[in-house]
């Protein structure tokens, strides 16, 4: 794929638009979490490094888009990323009004701008032209690296870019993403493997199908683990089952089968009597859970079994908790296979995490530095790993 990426190219005097995304979590006006905003600093560093003035704009939340609403404000964004980049980052408290067109204009080479949250304007999510065409007329030039949003028709992650034929760009953190997807989904080493967890098989459906033509073996935890027992005819008690779900999961076992590529669900299973954090407790093989009682975690058996497929792999792609991660007596399993894939890469193999509870898993066990690629999206990933060419990368590409 040619990449259009920012690095071979100087942008000294130029006004860059930057879609970012800064779809960060937000607690009262304080970010706990400001992974996205520190992986967009290499390419806002390169723009000014090379003497622009630059433009940002992002999303966050989903507000109604009607107007402005306070919790969904990227004012604490602004604020943290002037503390990032040991600069001022003007803000500009709106989106759409002569305001924001005069700082956007009087916007001086080696400034930053910040536009408030564009989904304050409906035309956005809309993906309406008359507003990617008034964002347009803010630069002169185009960065796309929001890849969070890359799965979003929307008029700022793709719309936008037909008003830049010739000055369209990926930035660094969307470089890095595609080019890790594309070795996931075409030239990973092998032996290959998946694992996937989460608590619906229906979130994940065409992920699963499209990784039965790449990987070797399929580890599948998590609560979607449980239409898959029930469709082989196991007894999963209360565990969650999506029974509207059980033929497809027939179909996905079948396609496994029939290419030759093992599909590992847990041996067993942490359960409990209640979905509480301190319910009681028991092991149970996961096709035998008594009516009472619900899987919660992968169990020690299922644990030792994953973490002997994930011993002998060369790549690993992980999507997904294999528990009920949030509650801490059941998060072990889903920290158990954090660790294994921190000795993947300390073994010399390649490894990948996306999805918010397992990129926090690995990121509670300090262990973010030992994986070899950590995503910033979440649907837009897995959209990716579906095999779709996601809106805000063909707009670059085109
Ligand atoms: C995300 O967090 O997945 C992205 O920012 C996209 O957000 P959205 O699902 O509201 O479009």
């Amino acid at each position: 794929m040619d990449m259009k990426t920012i690095k071979d190219v100087n942008f000294k005097d130029k006004k860059v638009l930057v879609r970012c995304d800064f779809n960060v979590p937000v607690k009262e006006g304080v970010i706990t979490d400001d992974t996205r905003i520190r992986e967009s600093l290499p390419t806002i560093e390169k723009l000014l490094a090379d003497g622009a003035s630059v433009i940002l704009m992002s999303h966050l939340g989903r507000p109604a888009g009607t107007g402005f609403e306070a919790e969904y404000s990227l004012a604490p964004v602004a604020q943290r990323l002037s503390e990032l980049l040991g600069r001022k980052v003007l803000f500009s408290n709106d989106v759409f009004t002569e305001v924001t067109v005069s700082m956007a204009r009087d916007l001086k080479l080696g400034e930053v701008l910040l536009l408030e949250n564009l989904r304050f304007i409906k035309g956005e999510t809309k993906g309406d032209e008359g507003f990617a065409s008034y964002l347009a007329s803010l630069g002169n030039v185009y960065v796309n690296d929001a890849f969070g949003t890359a799965h979003r028709a929307h008029s700022s992650t793709a719309i936008i870019a037909k008003f830049f034929p010739n000055d369209k760009y990926f930035g660094f953190l969307m470089a890095h993403e595609i080019t890790n997807l594309e070795k996931l989904l075409h030239s990973a080493e092998h032996p290959y493997t998946a694992v996937i967890g989460g608590s619906k098989v229906s979130s994940k459906i065409d992920v699963l199908k499209n990784l039965a033509d790449k990987v070797d073996a399929l580890l599948v935890g998590g609560g979607m683990a449980f239409t898959f027992v029930k469709a082989l005819g196991g007894k999963v008690g209360n565990s969650l089952v999506e029974e509207d779900k059980i033929e497809l999961a027939k179909e996905i076992l079948e396609v496994y089968k029939q290419k030759g590529v093992k599909f590992v669900l847990p041996k067993d299973s942490l359960c409990s009597n209640r979905f509480d954090n301190e319910a009681e407790r028991k092991v149970f093989p996961t096709d035998e859970i008594p009516d009472g009682w619900m899987g919660m975690d992968i169990g020690p058996e299922a644990v030792a079994e994953f973490e002997s497929v994930l011993a002998s792999s060369k790549s690993v792609l992980w999507n997904g908790p294999l528990g009920v991660f949030e509650m801490s007596n059941f998060s072990e399993g889903t920290l158990q296979i954090g660790r294994c894939l921190g000795k993947v890469t300390e073994n010399g193999g390649y490894t990948a995490v996306g999805g918010g509870d397992s990129v926090a898993a690995v990121n509670r066990l300090g262990l973010a530095k030992g994986i070899s690629y950590v995503s910033t999206g979440g649907g837009a990933m897995l959209e990716y790993l579906e095999g779709k060419v996601l809106p805000g990368v063909a707009a670059i590409l085109e």
